[in-house]
């Protein structure tokens, strides 16, 4: 009988401690996450060095209560799977040295994960049957990308962002109409009181499925300048409406283009219900199957990581005592 295999996934590339124990690259046993929110939003954004303090403080609590909750001791865990990029150097640091000492002391392989690839694996586990190929839209605090997923550990990044990251232009919008870090969840509650009637720019690039938000930002800022008075709710659901237009065209030629019908979001952003319902409309009408995160899932945490680092374990694909941290780490 094969024997099954348990990740400890470990995530602190911004400003979420997690660790987590995954069964089979698919099975969440545990999946600890103590958020830093609170402490940051008084700032209006994650502070690096306060983030990277916190995660020293939190790790070994974190660790222990998933070991815990997963009912599982240290000898039963087969690999070390620590987030070493993309994120905050500070904030990795810590993960990555966590696990690196434990990988040592124990004597078990470490396997370092590309964040991204973390977000993506967080729909292997809320669809187990799901499997490569298939594209993957990334949409995430400090990454918009639509990835070819071409096997477990096989990427084709086909367009990516030329400036912010879509969660980062929800959250600057939030913070200059005076909502609170992170933005994205108090647009998506205020646009629900809203309508879609304010004209905003829509950015596309000839020959080219890659993003842009700047464009939509700035207009929003220059407008609410102008104007104080506007409806802060039409507004929400205006930029709500266009970011998501943006999204669904690119996406919907990039599944032309490669003759794909399976598509998976990934990433804070697909918490998004006016992104899953857009994404799910456009599934029924080109026949396309859709699959999300379930939502705890979507943002940053543990389990995804574990998930991802199966699947570079079984690949063999371990790293050795030298790995470090990679803040703009590329998948
Ligand atoms: O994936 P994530 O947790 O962190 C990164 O890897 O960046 O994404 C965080 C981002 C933030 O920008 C946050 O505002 C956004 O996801 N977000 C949302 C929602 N929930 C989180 N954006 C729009 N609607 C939401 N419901
Ligand atoms: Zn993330």
């Amino acid at each position: 009988m094969k024997k099954d295999i348990y990740t400890l996934g470990i995530e602190s590339s911004c400003d979420e401690t997690s660790v987590s124990v995954v069964k089979n690259g698919r099975e969440v046993l545990s999946n600890v996450i103590h958020s830093q929110i609170d402490i940051h939003k008084q700032f209006g954004g994650v502070v690096p060095e306060i983030a990277s303090r916190n995660h020293v403080e939190a790790i070994s609590t974190v660790t222990k209560e998933a070991l815990e909750i997963a009912g599982i001791t240290f000898s039963e865990i087969d690999a070390i799977c620590p987030t070493y990029g993309p994120g905050l150097v500070g904030a990795l640091l810590v993960g990555v040295a966590y696990a690196k000492a434990l990988a040592y002391a124990l004597d078990k392989p470490l396997v370092g994960v590309n964040h991204i690839e973390g977000h993506i694996a967080a729909n292997y586990i809320t669809h187990p049957k799901l499997q490569p190929p298939f594209l993957c839209l990334v949409v995430s605090g400090g990454h918009t990308h639509l990835v070819y997923i071409k096997d477990y550990t096989e990427f084709e990044i086909l367009a990516r962002t030329r400036d912010d990251a879509i969660g980062e232009a929800f959250d600057k919008v939030a913070r200059v109409i005076g909502l609170q870090y992170p933005g994205g969840p108090k647009i998506d509650k205020l646009a629900k009181e809203g309508e879609a009637n304010i004209n905003l720019p829509h950015t596309y690039f000839e020959n080219s499925l890659d993003f842009s938000f700047s464009g939509i930002k700035t207009a929003i800022l220059n407008l609410y300048h102008k104007n104080p008075e506007v409806n802060k709710a039409d507004l929400c659901a205006s930029f709500e409406k266009t970011v998501v237009d943006m999204l669904l065209t690119n996406t919907k030629k990039a599944l032309q283009e490669l003759h794909i019908k399976k598509l998976a979001i990934a990433g804070g952003v697909s918490a998004n219900p006016y992104i899953r319902e857009g994404f799910l409309k456009m599934g029924q009408e080109e026949k396309i199957e859709v699959f999300y995160p379930e939502l705890k899932l979507c943002t940053d945490n543990a389990a995804m990581i574990a998930s991802a680092g199966y699947y570079h374990f079984i690949k063999g694909n371990a790293s050795d005592l030298s790995l470090n941290a990679v803040p703009n780490l590329k998948i």
